[in-house]
């Protein structure tokens, strides 16, 4: 069926201007009306302009990608601890309340760092979260904000997912991701230290925005998914696929975290186990099609 584009539903986009929004502006562009906002239109941390502009364009779905990233700068400066909280936890309650009144479909990211990371086998949408870090503690209040409004009939998908990589958003801000840096870093050395360690998945915002997409499609039951690209990885596997893949050559030398020393703990292990969804296409294709794109 073809639905007129007047009347496909109207997706509101927060933080569009950031890496995984410009991938959903990509995905959704085409099938839907959409209404991307950043920063300067909407700064989410403003309860009462949140309520007052969702009220006005009245979406029937909301993607938050909206969030505060910088996880060691969290840790050290209590200042940005508390910007961190206001943006990953009381912003995302102040979007889910304004999604109630519209009636909206609320969906918002959290991350593989809700979890200790001392699973080996990995974590079910079901486990029970414990933060090590600071940053990840403020993703978790984003979570028990959903869960809270949750009870009062709200629509909502909670994604986690786990290190992102693809194209750079617009902002200026927005994170570069680990494979770029890499590549920025081997232009000037030919030997590299690479922790060996963090054991997760890689995830192509392509390739998540895609799942969004079909999550919103397909009508799944309302609740929390865990979406990322098949595969798990440490930070060295990975750059050593990236290299493989360009056939660049280059030292790549493990190490372990100790080694390098971060502000915050990151988990050892944070596998997020998929259990409701068909699976992702492995990390290795996906990486192909971003080092195509470079
Ligand atoms: N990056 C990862 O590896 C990773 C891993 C797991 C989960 N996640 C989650 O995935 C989601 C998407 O991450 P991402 O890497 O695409 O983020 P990103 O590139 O950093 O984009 C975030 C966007 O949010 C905007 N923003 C910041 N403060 C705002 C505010 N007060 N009001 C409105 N917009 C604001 C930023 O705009 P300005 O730049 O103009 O401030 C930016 O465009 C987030 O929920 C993140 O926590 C990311």
């Amino acid at each position: 069926m073809i639905i007129p584009m007047g009347q496909a539903d109207k997706i509101l986009i927060l933080g569009a201007r950031g890496n995984l929004g410009g991938q959903l502006m990509r995905v959704l562009g085409n099938n839907y009306r959409l209404i991307c906002w950043d920063h300067e239109d909407l700064d989410i941390t403003n309860r009462n302009e949140v309520n007052k502009k969702i009220y006005e364009v009245k979406p029937n779905i909301i993607i938050n990608t909206a969030a505060y990233n910088a996880v060691d700068k969290c840790e050290e400066v209590p200042e940005e601890y508390q910007k961190a909280k206001l943006l990953n936890g009381d912003a995302v309650g102040f979007i889910a309340d304004a999604a109630l009144s519209v009636n909206s479909l609320f969906i918002h990211y959290s991350t593989d760092y809700v979890f200790a990371g001392d699973k080996q086998t990995g974590y079910a949408e079901k486990d029970e979260p414990h933060p090590i870090s600071k940053y990840g503690e403020t993703k978790l209040l984003g979570e028990r904000e959903l869960e809270l409004r949750a009870r009062n009939s709200l629509k909502y998908y909670l994604i986690r997912t786990s290190k992102l990589f693809g194209p750079k958003g617009e902002s200026d801000m927005a994170k570069p991701n680990f494979f770029d840096i890499m590549l920025k870093k081997s232009e000037t050395v030919d030997r590299l230290d690479i922790v060996n360690e963090e054991v997760s998945a890689f995830t192509y915002t392509f390739d998540l925005a895609c799942a969004t997409k079909e999550l919103i499609e397909a009508k799944h039951k309302f609740g929390i998914y865990h979406i990322t690209n098949n595969g798990v990885y440490t930070w060295f596997e990975a750059a050593q696929e990236l290299f493989k893949l360009l056939k660049k050559d280059i030292i790549l030398n493990p190490i372990a975290s100790a080694n390098y020393p971060r502000p915050a703990k990151r988990p050892v292990f944070s596998i997020l186990l998929n259990t409701k969804l068909k699976p992702q296409r492995k990390f290795i294709e996906a990486l192909r099609d971003y080092v195509e794109l470079l």
